[in-house]
């Protein structure tokens, strides 16, 4: 069924223009002014902005995690993600110590398989790179489209990589051209600094931010920056929190290095006085890295403006408050790590970043969709509203001004980390490769429409797409 999207202002990271969009078979065939085709449904966008669907490249769905599981899974997740404009996700599939990789993406397709209502790509978080890793990692950069993987440099005893598996990680994905991600922060001091803060009784979740000062962030972060020097090879820094990282980062990329950065929303909007809430509701506010001092904040826009970072992922990882992060009470290092932002991330981004003049629009879609489609061999099938391009579009209206909150959100989690925030500017109307998820503000998706993507190399232009399409893109 062929559409035409009418009326509305299309952005792109590039341009801001009027057009319409015809859509057929799922991809944008043409973009012009009053188009006309008898046999397509009209789409009116008058009054609202026409964006490409946000691509999300750093979720959590269903995930096993400091004793407990995710409660969104891929089902509650990707309909969540839907809602607030996000029309691909890319999650990390844990795999186990000695287990083969195959067996952890398998478990992966069958979490995601029949749920997803948007399209969805996995990276691979590993924690131990032995012979037998790194004979399969080809497999799964060639067969199953992973070309990203994660290494920790935190989390002692549970995921936390040494110096070498990382740089034998970076070394492997030059020869493959896969992307290291890296979890900076130094596990060893931090596993130091809890130990101690728990004997001298000090147990409030206030003590999860004290004890993983920034310092120790940009310390990892630097010593990330340097082994991807050593191996010439090309480096993504997860959830950066602070000016100590960005610093880093910038330095690095001035030497003219591979390395990219990514913010999350909550570290752009909150301040670690959040850990300090009565009645262990700090609890709520518990991830890795934590929230930072908030002149911070200041810091982050500016290096999404002026590019040293370039993309804000959500780090969705959500835990209800009862049950979950009350495991916690007593010893906040025992408070499931991670927090709730799949649905809000890019309506935050807009109204705390256009609305507000920090960011202008075409750079908000830049870090909300297409620098993740470049950065993770998406592009130009996904992350942008061009000819060929699948039809991932939201139709957003500027003008409606609304309150985040857990009452109105369609995650499942109990709470809101952004509880009582007004925003400005709400997705109205959500497609998918040319099908409505969202219609009206009402969900009209389908568990299992959702595609698993096959993506390109890091850096790659020679790998086709559907519908013959250059896909990887450099960046
Ligand atoms: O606290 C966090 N960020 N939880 C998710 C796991 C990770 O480190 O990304
Ligand atoms: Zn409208
Ligand atoms: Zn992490
Ligand atoms: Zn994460």
């Amino acid at each position: 069924m062929r559409k035409i999207i009418k009326n509305g202002t299309i952005v792109t990271a590039a341009d801001t223009y009027f057009g319409d969009i015809l859509i057929d078979d799922g991809i944008i065939v043409m973009i012009g002014v009053d188009l006309e085709d008898d046999g397509a449904e009209i789409v009116d966008a008058s009054g609202c902005y026409v964006f490409p669907g946000g691509v999300d490249p750093h979720t959590h769905l269903d995930m096993p995690f400091g004793g407990t599981v995710t409660v969104d899974d891929f089902e509650s997740g990707t309909i969540a993600a839907a809602f607030g404009g996000t029309t691909t996700v890319i999650d990390f599939c844990l795999t186990t110590k000695g287990a083969p990789l195959a067996q952890a993406v398998e478990t992966w397709h069958n979490k995601s398989r029949d749920l997803a209502v948007i399209d969805y790509g996995f990276h691979l978080m590993v924690s131990e790179v032995t012979d037998e890793v790194l004979a399969e990692l080809p497999r799964m950069i060639e067969e199953e489209g992973i070309t990203s993987l994660k290494v920790f440099m935190a989390y002692k005893n549970v995921l936390q990589a040494d110096d070498g598996t990382l740089y034998r990680t970076l070394l492997m994905a030059k020869e493959q051209g896969a992307l290291v991600m890296v979890h900076a922060e130094n596990g060893d001091v931090i596993d130091f600094l809890v130990r101690k803060a728990l004997e001298e009784g000090n147990t409030e979740p206030i003590y999860h931010a004290l004890t993983r000062p920034a310092i120790l962030e940009g310390e990892a972060t630097g010593r990330a920056a340097d082994l991807t020097e050593l191996a010439d090879s090309q480096l993504y820094v997860v959830h950066v929190t602070c000016a100590e990282a960005v610093w880093k980062i910038a330095e690095a990329r001035n030497k003219g290095l591979r390395i990219f950065g990514e913010t999350c929303p909550q570290y752009l909007m909150l301040d670690q006085s959040s850990l300090e809430k009565p009645d262990f509701e700090g609890a709520k506010y518990v991830w890795s890295p934590p929230l930072r001092e908030q002149w911070n904040q200041d810091v982050l826009w500016d290096s999404l403006r002026n590019g040293q970072l370039q993309t804000v992922g959500s780090d969705q990882c959500s835990f209800n408050f009862k049950g979950q992060k009350e495991l916690g009470l007593g010893d906040f290092s025992k408070i499931p790590n991670g927090g709730p932002m799949i649905e809000d991330r890019f309506s935050i981004l807009y109204s705390e970043g256009v609305h507000k003049g920090r960011l202008s629009i075409n750079k908000f879609v830049d870090v909300v969709s297409t620098a993740s489609a470049k950065l993770f061999g998406l592009f130009p099938r996904k992350g942008t509203i061009a000819i060929g391009s699948d039809a991932d579009i939201v139709i957003f209206d500027p003008s409606v001004e609304r309150t985040i909150s857990a009452e109105t959100h369609h995650m499942k989690v109990d709470y809101n980390a952004f509880e009582g925030m007004r925003v400005t500017g709400e997705p109205v109307s959500v497609l998918s490769r040319g099908e409505f998820v969202i219609r009206d503000r009402e969900f009209v998706g389908k568990p299992g429409y959702g595609q698993y993507l096959h993506r390109g190399r890091f850096g790659a232009s020679d790998k086709p797409a559907v519908k013959k399409l250059p896909i990887g893109g450099a960046y």
